[in-house]
């Protein structure tokens, strides 16, 4: 698959196969290309808890929200994979705190945006979720840092068919000086 075709290809999977668990060879291929993401100053200013079995079924809990159905899908969801602070890079935090740039949260959302694209290269179905209570998957993960990320992954239920993508204009999101 090119770029475009990946670009294309992922969407937020929502459905999964409960019962299909996740080889380990491709949890490793989507973890390879989630190091090799790029970071401020190098520093990768993160650290990624793959979750599964139960481990995976405690973090799902605390991702929803049965009064607004929010993430309802979470139960079904084999692979868990946790995203959470770590320090900084010396230069990386004088740069953050010079230009007032919060470098960590660029660098996670590049950090999802290549573990989710080589998830589709996988197959598999993968969800970006913001919607997560920190402190206690933090606890169930037992990590020195706070969580900022989960991301859902799994083989695709039924119900995950291929979206039309639904974005901005160009004309809306590009300007051309
Ligand atoms: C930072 C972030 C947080 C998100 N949180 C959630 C979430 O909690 N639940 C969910 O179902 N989707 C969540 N999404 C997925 C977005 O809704 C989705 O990426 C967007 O609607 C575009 O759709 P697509 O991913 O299918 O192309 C999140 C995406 C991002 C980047």
């Amino acid at each position: 698959m090119n770029f475009m075709e990946i670009a294309n290809a992922r969407q937020s999977c929502r459905s999964y196969d409960p019962d299909r668990p996740v080889e380990r060879e491709k949890i490793e291929a989507i973890m390879e290309a989630g190091r090799l993401a790029p970071s401020a100053c190098n520093g990768q200013p993160y650290h990624i808890t793959v979750c599964t079995g139960e481990t995976a079924k405690a973090v799902a809990k605390h991702t929803m929200d049965p009064v607004f159905k929010i993430n309802k899908f979470a139960m079904d969801v084999p692979v868990m994979i946790v995203i959470s602070d770590k320090p900084y890079v010396k230069t990386a935090a004088y740069g953050s705190q010079t230009k007032g740039i919060n470098y960590r949260s660029i660098d996670m959302g590049i950090l999802a945006s290549y573990l989710t694209a080589e998830a589709a290269v996988q197959g598999l179905g993968s969800c970006i979720l913001g919607w997560i209570d920190s402190d206690p998957i933090r606890e169930i993960c037992h990590l020195d840092g706070p969580v900022q990320l989960v991301i859902s992954l799994g083989y695709p239920g039924p119900k995950d068919k291929p979206r039309d993508k639904v974005r901005k204009d160009m004309a809306d999101l590009v300007t051309y000086l």
